[in-house]
C-alpha cells in the first residue's frame, strides 16, 4: 500500500484507513483480527474519535494494541474531539453540544491517550465546527499539546472553507487535512470550493463514509449499472467507488467504514483500479441523472 504526506508538513499516512467508528459491538479479538487485516494488507492508519461507540472505541483499540509495544511506531492514530454526547459516561452533559475551549481539548487529548495507550497521536482534528469557536484558544492549546509532544498534527473535518481559513489563520504551523464527507453520492465538496481550497493550500481530505456509508448497496438501477462497469474493470462495486475517490488530483484519503474483514482486504486493494476519466464522468452522470453542463 502506497503512503503519502496528507501536507508536504504533515505525516505520512497509508493512503487507505481504516475507520473504527462501527467498531462498537466487536468482540476484543474481532477488533484485534480487523487491526491485523488492516496491517496485512498495509493499512497502518487508523481513524477514531473521543465519542465513537459511545465513547468506547478508543479504548477497546487501546486494549487490542496494548500488548504489542513495537506496534505503535508502525501505525498512525489519528482522533479527533469537540462533540460532547449526551451519555450515561458523562452525566454532565445536559445537551448534545461542541465544546472547542483549551480545557475540552486538552482533556480530551489527555483521556484519547491514556484510552489509546500511547503517549503521543498523530493527529487530532476538531470533529465538527462549533459556532463558539474561539480561534486564538483553539491555537493556543494546539500549540500546547504540539510543544508537548502529545499531539504531532492537527486538522478539522467537516469545516466550509471559511472556517478553515479562518482558524488557520489564527494558527502558527498548518492545517493538515479536513476530513469532509465525499463519496459518489455525496459529491457536492468537489463543486463548491471545499476541496479547491484544500488543494490550494496543499491539503489532501479524508474522505468520510467513502460508500455512502453502506447506502450503495442496496438494490437499484444506479447500483446494477455500476455492478456492470465494477464487471468490465474486474474489480468488486467498492473497488468502484473508491477508485472513483482515488482520482482525485487532491489525494483523496478514504476511510474504510467495514466491520468485515474480508471487504476490508478488498477496499485496501482499491488502489489498482485505474479508473478511466470518462467513466468517472459516466459514474457522476448516474448519480446527478445529467450530462455535465
Ligand atoms: N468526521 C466525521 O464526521 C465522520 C463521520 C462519519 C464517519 N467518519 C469516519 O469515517 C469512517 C467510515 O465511515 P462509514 O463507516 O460511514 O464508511 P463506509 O465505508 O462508506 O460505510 C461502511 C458501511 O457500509 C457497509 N458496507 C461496506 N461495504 C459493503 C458491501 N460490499 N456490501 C454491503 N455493505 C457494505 C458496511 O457494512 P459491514 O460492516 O457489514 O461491511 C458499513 O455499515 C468511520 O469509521 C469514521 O472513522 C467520520
Amino acid at each position: 500500500m502506497e503512503k503519502k504526506r496528507i501536507h508536504p508538513e504533515g505525516p505520512e499516512l497509508s493512503r487507505i484507513i481504516t475507520g473504527v467508528w462501527r467498531w462498537h459491538a466487536l468482540s476484543s479479538s474481532d477488533t484485534e483480527a480487523l487491526i491485523n487485516t488492516s496491517l496485512e494488507n498495509g493499512i497502518t492508519t487508523f481513524d477514531h474519535a473521543d465519542i465513537y461507540g459511545n465513547y468506547s472505541c478508543e479504548e477497546l483499540f487501546g486494549y487490542a494494541i496494548a500488548n504489542r509495544s513495537s506496534l505503535r511506531s508502525t501505525i498512525q492514530l489519528v482522533t479527533k474531539c469537540g462533540i460532547k454526547l449526551l451519555s450515561d459516561k458523562r452525566p454532565e452533559h445536559r445537551v448534545k453540544h461542541y465544546d472547542t475551549s483549551k480545557e475540552h481539548i486538552v482533556a480530551s487529548v489527555e483521556h484519547s491517550l491514556q484510552n489509546l495507550k500511547t503517549d503521543y497521536l498523530d493527529l487530532l482534528l476538531l470533529h465538527r465546527p462549533d459556532p463558539l469557536m474561539n480561534p486564538a484558544e483553539v491555537a493556543e492549546a494546539f500549540s500546547t499539546l504540539k510543544q508537548s509532544g502529545k499531539v504531532l498534527f492537527f486538522g478539522i473535518s467537516n469545516f466550509t472553507v471559511t472556517q478553515f481559513e479562518m482558524l488557520q489563520s489564527y494558527l502558527p504551523f498548518p492545517l493538515v487535512t479536513n476530513q469532509i464527507e465525499l463519496s459518489l453520492f455525496n459529491h457536492q465538496l468537489f463543486f463548491d470550493g471545499t476541496v479547491d481550497t484544500l488543494m490550494k493550500h496543499h491539503i489532501s481530505p479524508m474522505a468520510w463514509s467513502p460508500l455512502g456509508g453502506g447506502k450503495f448497496f442496496t438494490a437499484s438501477e444506479t447500483q446494477k449499472q455500476l455492478e456492470a462497469l465494477a464487471q468490465h474493470y474486474t474489480c468488486s462495486l467498492s473497488q468502484l467507488l473508491l477508485a472513483w475517490l482515488l482520482k482525485h488530483p487532491s489525494g483523496i484519503f478514504p476511510i474504510l467504514g467495514t466491520t468485515n474483514a474480508s471487504r476490508l482486504t478488498e477496499g485496501a486493494n482499491a488502489l489498482t483500479v485505474k479508473l478511466d476519466r470518462q467513466h468517472w464522468f459516466a459514474m457522476l452522470k448516474l448519480v446527478t441523472g445529467k450530462d455535465v453542463a
